[in-house]
């Protein structure tokens, strides 16, 4: 199987890819990724050379680059994974969020249609499509889409642009949902990166409100492999909610990250609260347990303990993104480089 991944040097999408490329030996990816201030390559820096994964370096709102890359490496399927991702980012300006998220999306969707030999498209999406949840309940796939952020209303409707496309056109695609990502690589402008780096700085760690907002927390790797069992095994025109079954308010996390790097509560700040902030995102995942005989592995109390180590002992990984350094790696590693077929 040969697959184009989108969004490959980012948090999510490197995670996949490394997972796909080990577990299955035969297939081999094309990673398109703009390398916006969220894509780093060196986060994939391990697998350079590895001739089972190509990089090229394209917007997937730029319909001719994304058509031209799938004619230079035709493949079997497509993984949507490019978007903005930051919350606190499309509450200050939208408009990057509906040019990747809706329009991207509108973009890939169309040049996969057109790709002879593309047999289905996954299209990686969030809970928070669903909104915010009361103290109880949980989010179905069936839960009518009632996004509250700008990030949460353009994903959405790139949800809604993939659904229209199968339904349309008759494409195969496969939509998944998935709860907070947690782990390795993650970009130190969400929570726990954030908090992680900014403790063992002795920063403050600036919690929102009063902290008690809830998260459903699942290991990246359970979310990668989740995307892979919804690729391999899903319905076509099907969602998948994928969750991770650890719900934890945002002062739970802060006191577990304190705690695994022995840090003073001294450090916590309550800062003004995100405007329309969800109160609470939890997920229903027995459709993709039943269906796709998936099932998050990773125990949060071990995956937590790993990941604020991860982090401990890749210092300069974090600190070079931290200062922009990170932004260099591109231009030395391909800057000089020709164009070649
Ligand atoms: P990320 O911000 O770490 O990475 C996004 C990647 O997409 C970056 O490499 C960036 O360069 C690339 N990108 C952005 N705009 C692009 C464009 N126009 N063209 C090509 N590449 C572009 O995000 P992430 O956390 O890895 O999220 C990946 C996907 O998973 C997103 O679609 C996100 O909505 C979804 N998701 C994330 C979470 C989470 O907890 N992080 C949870 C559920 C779903
Ligand atoms: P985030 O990692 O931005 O993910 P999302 O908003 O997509 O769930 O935030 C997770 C939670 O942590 C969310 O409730 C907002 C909160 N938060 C803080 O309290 N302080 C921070 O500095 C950040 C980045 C997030």
């Amino acid at each position: 199987m040969r697959l184009l991944v989108t969004g490959g040097a980012g948090f999510i999408g490197s995670t996949l890819i490394r997972v796909i490329l080990k577990e299955r030996p035969d297939w081999s990816v094309v990673n398109l990724d703009a390398l916006t201030y969220a894509g780093n390559l060196e986060t994939l820096a391990d697998l350079e050379g590895n001739p089972r994964l190509a990089f090229v370096k394209a917007d997937i709102a730029d319909a001719q680059a994304v058509a031209a890359c799938l004619k230079a490496h035709p493949v079997d399927a497509v993984l949507n994974l490019a978007a903005e991702s930051h919350v606190d980012r499309s509450i200050l300006d939208a408009s990057a969020f509906v040019r990747t998220n809706v329009d991207g999306t509108r973009v890939m969707l169309a040049a996969a249609m057109a790709a002879p030999g593309v047999r289905r498209f996954v299209q990686i999406s969030t809970d928070e499509v669903y909104g915010s949840l009361g103290k109880t309940g949980l989010f179905r796939e069936d839960t009518p889409i009632a996004p509250n952020s700008p990030y949460a209303a353009s994903k959405a409707s790139g949800d809604l642009m993939a659904r229209a496309f199968g339904h349309t056109f008759g494409m195969d695609v496969v939509i998944t949902r998935c709860s907070n990502n947690y782990g390795p690589y993650q970009f130190p402008e969400k929570l726990i990166p954030l908090f992680v780096t900014n403790a063992m700085e002795d920063k403050p760690l600036p919690v929102y409100g009063d902290g008690l907002q809830v998260r459903d927390w699942i290991h990246v790797e359970d979310h990668a492999r989740g995307i892979l069992a919804a690729l391999e095994k899903g319905k076509a025109g099907e969602v998948y909610n994928l969750g991770g079954g650890n719900e934890r308010t945002n002062l739970e996390i802060t006191g577990l990250v304190l705690s695994e790097l022995k840090k003073p509560a001294t450090l916590i700040r309550h800062v003004q609260d995100r405007p329309g902030h969800d109160r609470r995102y939890a997920i229903d995942d027995t459709k993709a347990r039943r269906e796709l005989g998936w099932a998050p592995r990773v125990d949060f109390a071990s995956g937590i303990g790993d990941t604020v180590r991860w982090y401990v002992q890749n210092r300069p990984w974090w600190e070079r993104v931290k200062s922009g350094a990170y932004r260099d790696y591109y231009e030395s590693q391909y800057g000089k480089r020709k164009a070649i077929g």
